[in-house]
């Protein structure tokens, strides 16, 4: 079963990002030993990467969660961002550790750093799984990467195509674009 008639190629493994979570989650638990951290998940993309990331950092965390949305169906960004689910609680004072899936243009990064900042955490880190440094429109400085990758549409592990494959344990390219 494919929603899209795709050919999608396994790019990045279930194993492969399950020792990135850990690598990070590891570097964000000894960041924030004895603190305690709001974790904000962005909607939609990045709720599998953040499940999984939250679970491996040991130190008193709170869930927080920030929709938005940049595409709006196809394979490119609008170039504009669409707030569709605010913080629910005030952050200000609190080390924020901000959770993205995908960093393409860099414009979405930019405007939730923007966003967050603007509220006054004691602190900000920013966490990307992956990005894409040959998209990138505006610089966007990151404090952990998971994977850099090429120029290229990926699907799956939360990240989507028109809303489907984000159910896929993995990371997979498409081969058949229109
Ligand atoms: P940016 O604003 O161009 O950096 O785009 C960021 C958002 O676009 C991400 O949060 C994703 O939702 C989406 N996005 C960018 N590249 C891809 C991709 O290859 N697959 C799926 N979604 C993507």
């Amino acid at each position: 079963m494919n929603a899209k008639n795709l050919e999608l190629k396994t790019y990045i493994s279930e194993e492969k990002l399950a020792a990135k979570v850990a690598e990070i989650g590891k570097a964000l638990t000894e960041k924030f030993k004895g603190k305690k951290v709001t974790a904000v998940c962005v909607l939609k993309g990045s709720f599998m990467f953040y499940s999984d990331l939250i679970r491996q950092i040991d130190t008193d965390i709170t869930c927080e969660f920030f929709g938005v949305s940049s595409y709006h169906g196809g394979t490119t960004s609008s170039g504009e961002v669409k707030v569709t689910l605010d913080l629910s609680t005030p952050i200000e004072g609190q080390h924020v550790v901000l959770v993205e899936d995908i960093v393409d243009t860099g414009i979405t990064m930019n405007y939730l750093k923007n966003a967050i900042e603007s509220r006054k955490p004691a602190s900000l880190t920013t966490v990307a799984l992956l990005e894409k440094p040959d998209a990138l429109k505006v610089p966007c400085k990151l404090d952990h990467v998971g994977f850099q990758i090429t120029n290229e549409f990926v699907v799956g592990y939360g990240l989507d195509y028109d809303g489907y494959f984000r159910n896929l344990p993995y990371i997979a390219q498409v081969q058949n674009f229109q």
